[in-house]
């Protein structure tokens, strides 16, 4: 079949390519000019293990070409992807629906036939009827169909995560087109066995920020657990490995340690405790609040804890920070506690140098004023406190007789819980996490 993606970002470009990888023909949209440059080269601007291999071979192939103008787009195809960006408006909890907005108003008036149109980003619950409203205005003499296809994918795993995801959702409005198209698109996944869930707008909404919002609790329930261990002399990761084994819990999402960021789970329960209090339905999700307090807590104790173990003050400090992607397998710095840990500590006088195997451009464009190593050593040299804020398996692997051999004092914070605390207080080391 063939069909558009607009926006080709994290989400997008991942959706593409996998698009062409079923068999489809696809054109993928992207206004920036540099990135749809690289895109349309075979060349992903962002780290996503096997994203690289599989645009390029669709690239080559012609099954996916690149382009900036929305009129090649009205000419294509009649199946439109939205997979642009909904950040946190500055200085409000709720989504910036801009780039969605504009997506539905540059398309909609080009179009000379009857087209469909799935949301793929992760929207505000009633963003769809809104859109499909504003779809039939804009629409000259054709029928425009607007339906919620949401994303569930990781970063680092989203190439898998899109082929081969554990369910997909599709929100449509009675009469529509839409559950035809998308049985076609997905075929081969409905036929492997893949659960299609086929359902109204605002559920389909609704699924993937109660997904979100009930992940981020997962995290936040632990690391209030860790609170708690902390204060009584008890060892959390114990915990959540036996709770983990009721089949109830699951040990998914229960690592305790600096908590979560990226470009989703902060700003997507905002957003969804934002949109609760226009429906009248905040109190409903007040927990939230809760939540990111206590994810916000770890970085401010990720700080503190590096201040004691350098005995009262960072003034004149040396701090190493190893890791700065908001997750291991990704190069993506946005709301990185990591990072956000690195700046506080810097203002409060420690000069901080941070290493990340791939995060490094990001960082330094978000942080230019840290210091940046070209290794995990160079970061560790002469170091009052080792810092492991993202747990990349560079990291994990890093031999502690080695490190000490650079640091000043064998001071190391495992802020992701992810060493072996073992060997590395036998290679003397005071270890906290
Ligand atoms: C998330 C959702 O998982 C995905 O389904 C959705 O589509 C987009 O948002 P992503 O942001 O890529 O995906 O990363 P995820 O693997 O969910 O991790 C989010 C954050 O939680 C990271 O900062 C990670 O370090 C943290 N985390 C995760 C923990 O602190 N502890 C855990 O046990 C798991």
């Amino acid at each position: 079949m063939r069909m558009v993606v607009l926006g080709l970002g994290y989400l997008g470009a991942t959706h593409a390519a996998c698009m062409a990888e079923l068999g489809h023909e696809v054109l993928g949209i992207e206004v920036v000019p540099e990135k749809r440059a690289q895109l349309a080269a075979g060349e992903v601007p962002f780290y996503e293990p096997g994203l690289p291999e599989l645009l390029k071979r669709h690239i080559d192939s012609g099954a996916l070409t690149v382009s900036g103008s929305y009129a090649d787009a009205a000419d294509f195809a009649d199946v439109f992807f939205i997979a642009v960006g909904t950040p946190q408006k500055k200085g409000e909890y709720s989504a910036d629906l801009r780039y969605v907005d504009a997506a539905i108003e540059e398309l909609v008036p080009l179009l000379t036939r009857d087209a469909l149109i799935l949301g793929k980003s992760t929207v505000p619950v009633g963003t769809a009827r809104r859109l499909s409203e504003r779809a039939d205005e804009l629409a000259k003499d054709i029928d425009v169909e607007v339906a919620w296809n949401p994303e569930f994918l990781r970063e680092g795993f989203a190439v898998d995560d899109t082929l081969h995801p554990d369910r997909v959702v599709l929100g449509t409005f009675p009469g529509g087109n839409a559950e035809v198209v998308c049985r076609e698109i997905y075929k081969s996944m409905i036929s492997d066995g893949t659960p299609f869930i086929v359902t109204d707008p605002p559920t389909a909404e609704l699924v993937k920020t109660s997904a979100n919002a009930f992940l981020a609790t997962k995290i936040s329930f632990i690391n209030a657990i860790a609170e708690v261990c902390d204060a009584a002399g008890a060892d959390v990761k114990a915990i959540a490995d036996a709770i983990g084994y009721d089949a109830r819990i699951g040990r998914k999402f229960l690592n305790a340690g600096l908590g979560f960021g990226g470009g989703c789970l902060p700003k997507d329960i905002r957003a969804f405790m934002a949109r609760a209090g226009e429906l009248g339905a905040a109190e409903a999700l007040t927990f939230l609040r809760e939540v990111d307090n206590v994810n916000m807590r770890r970085r401010t104790r990720m700080v503190e804890l590096t201040r004691e173990v350098c005995g009262g003050s960072l003034l004149g400090k040396r701090i190493a920070i190893l890791g700065s992607a908001f997750k291991p397998e990704s190069d993506d710095v946005r709301d990185s506690p990591a990072l956000n840990v690195a700046g506080q500590i810097q203002l409060q006088g420690a000069s901080v140098t941070v290493f990340d195997p791939k995060a490094m451009d990001n960082s330094r464009k978000l942080f230019p004023t840290l210091d940046y190593a070209a290794t995990a050593l160079e970061a560790c040299e002469a170091a009052d406190a080792v810092l492991v804020l993202t747990e990349w398996k560079e990291f994990i692997q890093l031999d502690p007789v080695e490190v000490a051999k650079v640091t000043r004092t064998q001071n190391l914070i495992d802020g992701r819980m992810c060493l072996d605390p073992l060997a590395w207080k036998r290679a003397g080391w005071s270890y906290r996490v």
